[in-house]
């Protein structure tokens, strides 16, 4: 697996690592494959989940029994693949994405992945689309994944369209640390999100840190009460 010369020593080990994971758990998918080299193709930014974590995702729907899930920033639709892949029959993955680009390109996987029939993708604003899915169909499994300035926001629709025990989980919540002393938007999305989960008496949660493929980040996992 190649890799930068300039990288810490750290980060070296932890990219190996990940290629070692990947090779035991995660190689030879020709759909994922696909599905990375149609977004690579057409000019979308490299920043979708990493095989082990997009493994993780699919696992803990599993585990959780998920029938309903809801994404918030498709992207290229890699991450969608593996959490509607882990749906039993009559499941539903909803995605929402704002970018008329990314829609399209991850339609095209999907349609690839074989999911057009498990996989809904509501284009637009997700603060919007979010306000407009119907409370009475609540999700089992959340991943928040859009723009970081948002994720507080996202928090507070997300609350109201969730069951109870329902798995919610967010990436990008480290930042390389950045979350310690916030000084770009990003970085301020992110610690105002973790901050605002932490009080809220109606998720349980905690964050676990990450490294490798995506360098040090990290993903928060909250339970609803
Ligand atoms: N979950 C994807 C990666 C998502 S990247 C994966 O792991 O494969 C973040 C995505 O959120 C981008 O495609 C971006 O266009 C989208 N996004 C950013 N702001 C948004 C908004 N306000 N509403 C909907 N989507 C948004
Ligand atoms: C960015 C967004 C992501 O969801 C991610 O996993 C990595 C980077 C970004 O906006 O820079
Ligand atoms: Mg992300």
């Amino acid at each position: 697996m190649p890799y930068p010369e300039a990288l810490p020593m750290t980060d070296d080990i932890a990219h190996r690592v990940d290629a070692y994971v990947e090779a035991l758990f995660t190689d030879g998918d020709v759909v994922l494959e696909a599905a990375l080299a149609a977004s690579r193709d057409a000019g979308l930014p490299d920043i979708q989940v990493s095989a082990a974590q997009g493994k993780l995702l699919y696992l803990l729907a599993r585990a959780c029994g998920a029938l309903r899930i809801l994404e918030i920033g498709t992207l290229g639709g890699y991450s969608s693949i593996w959490l509607a892949r882990a749906l039993p029959p009559g499941g539903r993955l909803v995605t929402l994405e704002f970018d008329p680009h990314h829609a399209a390109v991850a339609r095209g996987n999907f349609v690839r992945a074989g999911l057009t029939d498990v996989i809904e993708l509501i284009e637009g604003d997700a603060h919007e689309t979010l306000a407009a899915l119907p409370a009475a169909q609540p999700f089992d499994m959340v991943f928040i994944d859009a723009e970081k300035p948002g994720y507080p926001a996202y928090l507070e629709a997300v609350a109201g369209l969730t069951r109870p025990g329902a798995l919610v989980i967010a990436d990008n919540v480290v930042r390389e640390g950045e979350v310690l002393m916030p000084a770009d938007e990003k970085a301020r999305g992110a610690a105002a999100f973790n901050a605002a989960l932490a009080l809220r008496s109606d998720f349980e949660a905690t964050i676990i840190q990450t490294v490798g493929a995506k360098h040090h980040d990290g993903l928060a996992f909250a339970v609803r009460r």
